[in-house]
């Protein structure tokens, strides 16, 4: 098993459910709640730009509507990507990967980022946000962590910044999840939660690879994943689940 630079407890999407998810906000939420490691979904724009958004549509988080990666950064940039959440952070912008990597280096924060391509975009936007934070995080004494659930993203990655660490997501166990693992050299398998249970951590640990979760939010859920050995949480709930 190779060194583990991260965090046990990880706020999702920043601290998506307080403020408006995938924004600088966000990130700065979970931090004044005491977490030290961010996930965040990466998609890229039309023109290349690596960004922050989870869903493949714009409306459901921003003013903007349709396929978000049909149109470039100029663009995307423009939207208000906090008004759905609350008045609090109207205005709130879409944040590039490069701000959230200045805020993260800042302040000492580890990243999980989450290639999230768009459909046909897996091995472009796999290659395109591994060369980016390779290059952003360059001086980092942590890199961030890769995942996607998209094996075509993860590969394109492993290619483009070998030395990134890499997870798998999954939201059911596949039975050879072993051997995409090893094929993929990732590090880690991320998990949903309902899916895992003790044995199956066991196994992933003594295997040699990291076990990871999301997105659990029930404290006496979360006490259960952490007696069972997982190495990170990805949570919600970061006003009740603490992270230390
Ligand atoms: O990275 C873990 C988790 O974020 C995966 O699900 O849909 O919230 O991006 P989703
Ligand atoms: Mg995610």
């Amino acid at each position: 098993m190779k060194n583990w630079h991260y965090p046990r407890f990880v706020a999702h999407r920043g601290a998506g459910k307080f403020a408006p998810e995938n924004t600088l906000a966000a990130m700065r939420e979970g931090y004044a709640h005491g977490y030290r490691m961010v996930e965040f979904d990466v998609k890229m724009s039309a023109d290349g730009v690596p960004f922050l958004l989870h869903d493949d549509t714009l409306e459901r988080t921003t003013d903007g509507a349709g396929p978000a990666g049909a149109l470039p950064w100029a663009a995307l940039a423009r939207f208000d990507a906090g008004s759905w959440h609350s008045a609090t952070y109207a205005g709130e912008p879409l944040p590039t990967l490069s701000a959230i990597a200045h805020w993260a280096l800042a302040n000492a924060v580890a990243c999980n980022i989450e290639i999230k391509p768009m459909p046909g975009n897996e091995r472009e936007t796999g290659a395109a946000v591994a060369h980016a934070a390779d290059a952003l995080w360059s001086a980092a004494r942590v890199p961030p962590l890769l995942s996607s659930f998209a094996e075509d993203a993860l590969e394109a990655a492993r290619t483009a910044a070998p030395r990134l660490p890499r997870a798998l997501l999954v939201d059911a166990i596949p039975s050879d999840w072993q051997a995409r693992l090893e094929r993929l050299q990732c590090e880690a398998l991320n998990a949903d939660w309902r899916v895992l249970d003790a044995e199956l951590v066991a196994a992933g640990r003594r295997a040699g690879y990291r076990m990871l979760t999301y997105t659990a939010n029930d404290p006496q859920q979360v006490a259960r994943l952490v007696a069972w050995g997982l190495d990170a949480i990805i949570t919600d709930a970061i006003d009740i689940v603490r992270a230390v």
